[in-house]
């Protein structure tokens, strides 16, 4: 071959080497350049394409170390047979090429977000240092499976105070999230059990409960609540609920329902109610309400709660509350696990709780939410009777409800368009709904979102769906 001709970007920011041996692999593997063909020598190419001979050497040495090309010592450069790995390269770029882009996010109403801006670092920071200072080679070893005991101490003391609920240190587990705590407990509950899970709900969960290959199913929500008339039709005998605040309609499960509840848990030995309290430290209006777990007196309840709400999601700090007829099994088969939160998370916890600093940033944080909240009715207000909100009494989510002509999920990848990210309720549910409505159901989670955005980004997001003003 006399010479290669290629069109190479001086001021790219690729260099001029790997852009050479970009083209001229590309021309081996689609066969421009055939097998065995003899490339120019460095120098002429190196004049016919003006660059330096060390450009072309470069691109060259490359070659040959991916096997494209083979140097024949004072006669020259050949072209190798790479049948195979031109097949490799040319699928690589077809899976690239179908890739659709994503677009960018810059409104995010994800349920899971906190406000990050008034975590409490310094104070954090200083609890960090102690827990180093004096702690040291102790918190090198291997702590309690069940968790520290000086955090256990705390929450059981704190959960008293802010949920009524009475229970010692020994009945709290702790563990890296609630999603690594449900397999735990799926195992305290031994084989053949069937979970009833609310419908819609809280994905994850369904998710490993059929992960680990046990029998679900699906229960109604209504504004109560769970029904507890189908889950008492069905053969469930362990109930997975959100009683306080349900995931994702923001039902409060009524008191008639927890006491049907607590006797549906009551009629037989086998049966139980995980009870998850994720975000139950957030509520705006009313008193707070009552844990299932201390209204219970026959011990069916297990009670679970998590910190990704009411400090953050990364911590992975999550707890459950045994009640003692599942101890003894519990010492059983876990006491050879070792807990899965690093002890110095823990200890640097408890102290933040022990000082109370956990309950001022409660406090702190209702307040930061409870006005976005209140941004964020009066932005929608301007769109009633279009638009309805629902659940916004607790939490860090709301429902919206809009009366739209386009279903939920094209309204949802308009406003992805838009850079908006929000979900429709449908993708909660574990079974397709049928009912054809005018009305769109929407999960808007507002914790992630700056006060001062709350107003402009709910006007973007009407505007995207073309909901004009009422008010
Ligand atoms: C219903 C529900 N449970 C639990 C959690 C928290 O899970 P984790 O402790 O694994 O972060 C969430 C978080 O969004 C939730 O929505």
């Amino acid at each position: 071959m006399d010479m290669l001709m290629f069109q190479l970007e001086k001021n790219s920011s690729i260099p001029l080497y790997e852009q050479l041996y970009k083209e001229i692999k590309k021309s081996i593997i689609e066969g421009v350049i055939p097998v065995h063909t003899k490339l120019p020598s460095k120098r002429k190419l190196a004049e016919f394409l003006m660059l330096s001979q060390t450009t072309i050497e470069l691109a060259y040495a490359q070659l040959v170390a991916e096997g494209y090309i083979i140097a024949k010592p004072r006669i020259g450069y050949f072209v190798e047979d790479v049948e195979d790995l031109a097949y490799i390269e040319t699928k690589k770029a077809v899976i690239s090429s179908i890739k659709e882009p994503s677009p960018t996010i810059e409104i995010d109403f994800h349920p899971g977000h906190i406000d990050t801006a008034s975590f409490p670092f310094t104070i954090w920071r200083k609890y960090a240092k102690d827990a180093i200072d004096f702690h040291e080679k102790d918190l090198l070893l291997i702590g309690s499976p069940q968790g520290e005991f000086s955090l256990r101490e705390e929450i059981a003391h704190y959960l008293y105070q802010s949920r009524g609920i009475h229970c010692s240190p020994e009945q709290i587990v702790i563990g890296s999230g609630t999603e690594q705590l449900l397999p735990m407990m799926m195992k305290l509950f031994g084989d053949y059990n069937v979970y009833a899970i609310e419908n819609p709900g809280y994905k994850l969960t369904h998710h490993i409960f059929t992960q680990y290959y046990q029998k679900t199913i699906a229960i109604d929500v209504d504004e109560d609540g769970i029904n507890i008339h189908d889950l008492e039709c069905t053969q469930a005998n362990i109930a997975y609920v959100t009683p306080s605040h349900q995931f994702p309609t923001g039902a409060v499960l009524s008191a008639s329902r927890r006491a049907q509840l607590l006797n549906w848990a009551a009629e037989k030995d086998n049966r139980f109610i995980i009870e998850d309290d994720y975000d139950s430290e957030f509520r705006y209006v009313g008193k707070p309400i009552s844990s299932l777990q201390s209204m219970d007196h026959r011990e069916t309840v297990i009670y679970i709660s998590t910190f990704s709400k009411s400090l953050m999601p990364s911590l992975r700090i999550a707890f459950f509350v045994l009640p003692p007829q599942l101890l003894t099994r519990y010492n059983d088969l876990f006491t050879y696990y070792t807990s899965t939160v690093p002890r110095f998370e823990q200890h640097i916890l408890a102290q933040f709780m022990k000082d109370g600093h956990f309950a001022k940033h409660l406090n702190r944080m209702r307040k930061i939410y409870r006005k976005k909240i209140e941004k964020l009715t009066l932005a929608l207000s301007h769109y009633a009777p279009t638009v309805k909100i629902s659940g916004e009494q607790a939490g860090m989510h709301i429902v919206l409800t809009v009366i739209h002509s386009q279903s939920a999920s094209t309204l949802a990848k308009i406003a992805l368009q838009q850079g908006i990210r929000i979900a429709p309720i449908d993708h909660y549910r574990m079974t397709p709904s049928n009912l054809v409505t005018q009305k769109k159901d929407f999960l808007l989670g507002f914790g992630g979102i700056d006060e001062q955005l709350i107003i402009p980004s709910i006007h973007r997001l009407m505007n995207a769906w073309q909901i004009s003003r009422q008010q």
